[in-house]
């Protein structure tokens, strides 16, 4: 047996070259600090990676705090209502400006020595400046340290790489999938609240290959939710639909249909209504038949909407819900958790979804209490020193054939339990850890 500790990153991408064309993934990159390394300098820094809906800071002034690969980030509508992302720390002597989680504010102060920041970054404030500096320090070369943001639909992304291409081309046609989460009307959506936070003891992989598309964990990790008729699907048709991945951008999602069901069933008729404003006919007619529909924007966000009784026996109340796997260690991730709502729609309804929500994808829903039992026991037993030379199968679909007039962008493969999206994520997550 080797251990972890002695192996370098470059052994084990190879490894992981070879065994991917084949259909298999080897289990060392999982709960290892190498791997976590590789990921934090080759992929956290290169990457868009999610920040903040539009709709947690819709006035200028608010902000929240987010962690954008490691680095605490000030996320804040400045007084002119663009959104920026601020390095949270003082260029002074590297207090953290900004403490509150949430809040809205017209300046940053530093606690220690007091230099002041407008809400746009720009240092406005240097107390004693001209007694103690002699005109020395010019105030505009020390603003606060200020990262690339784009957004798409209200979610706002960040990317350290000035080099990266824009949002738009690293989404690359994903978009048609993801209106379907965020164009559930005109108005698009806003959180209903601010997200659930957690740590939990997960490597953040098997999350985003999870949400990248796993309906076949379902019948099994979330059997009491069947069983006990809060979810609409049965365990003999779940394997229905489809599967679409993007070549080379990772981003992937699992369409699972109930055949038979009504369409749009458990949305209200505001919303059927503003979907069909929104949407475009082959977006709806895709959208119509799907129970499930799970994706992950590479590397780290998830969406997922489905239907969850929240009387049980009744169809299901439609809720969406968008998380972020944010990887704070090896093996450790803080967990944050929204539940998105359409704007337009009656309130009751979206009081109605968030209750869905918060039952089953809450941070005490059922069906998240069932996910990260499994994934941090697959974290613990992948830092198993037995574990490093075995590795995973991922061989479903290996061989099937995309369907040829599938009606949206990207490669569909049909059923939707199937693990070809996983292997693009995986083929992704390698081509960016090999870039030196
Ligand atoms: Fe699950």
């Amino acid at each position: 047996m080797r251990g972890a500790e002695l192996t370098s990153v470059e052994e084990v991408l190879d490894r992981v070259r070879k065994e991917l064309a084949e259909g298999r993934l080897p289990v060392e990159i999982f709960n290892s600090p190498v791997v976590f390394a590789a990921e934090q300098e080759r992929l956290f820094r290169r990457a868009w990676l999610f920040l903040a809906h539009d709709s947690e800071i819709p006035e200028p002034g608010d902000y929240v705090l987010r962690n954008l690969a490691g680095n605490s980030v000030i996320v804040v509508r400045d007084e002119q209502g663009t959104v920026r992302c601020l390095l949270n720390m003082c260029r002074h002597r590297g207090n953290q400006v900004c403490k509150a989680a949430m809040g809205n504010a017209s300046h940053f102060r530093c606690s220690y020595h007091g230099w002041t920041y407008a809400n746009d970054g720009r240092l406005i404030g240097v107390p004693h400046i001209r007694t103690v500096y002699d005109g020395r320090l010019r105030r505009s070369d020390w603003n606060l340290l200020e990262v690339r943001t784009e957004s798409y639909q209200g979610l706002i992304f960040g990317c350290l790489d000035p080099g990266a291409p824009d949002l738009e081309e690293y989404l690359g046609g994903f978009q048609f999938y993801l209106d379907i989460y965020l164009r559930p009307g005109p108005g698009g959506t806003e959180v209903y609240a601010p997200p659930n936070q957690w740590v939990t003891e997960t490597d953040w992989k098997i999350c985003a290959e999870n949400f990248a598309g796993d309906g076949y964990h379902t019948p099994v990790a979330h059997q009491f939710g069947f069983q006990l008729g809060y979810y609409a699907s049965s365990a003999s048709t779940h394997s229905q639909g489809y599967a679409v991945h993007f070549p080379h951008r990772g981003h992937g999602i699992g369409l699972g249909r109930t055949p038979g069901m009504t369409p749009f069933f458990g949305y209200p008729d505001e919303v059927v209504q503003g979907m069909a404003e929104a949407l475009s006919p082959a977006q709806l007619e895709l959208f119509k038949e799907t129970r499930t529909a799970v994706s992950t924007v590479f590397p780290n966000l998830s969406l997922l909407i489905q239907p969850f009784s929240v009387t049980p026996g009744e169809p299901g109340v439609r809720f969406c819900t968008m998380r972020l796997w944010q990887p704070i260690g090896v093996g450790r991730m803080q967990m944050l958790s929204w539940c998105l709502v359409p704007k337009d729609a009656p309130e009751a309804y979206k009081a109605e979804a968030y209750r869905a929500y918060t039952l089953a994808f809450g941070h005490g829903g059922m069906f998240e209490q069932d996910d990260f039992d499994n994934w941090s026991r697959v974290t613990a037993m992948a830092g198993n020193p037995a574990a490093q030379e075995l590795s995973f199968p991922y061989l479903m679909g290996l061989e099937r054939e995309p369907i040829a007039d599938f009606p949206g962008p990207g490669v569909a493969v049909t059923p939707y339990m199937t693990e070809t999206n996983f292997r693009n994520m995986w083929q992704t997550w390698l081509e960016y850890l090999e870039r030196p």
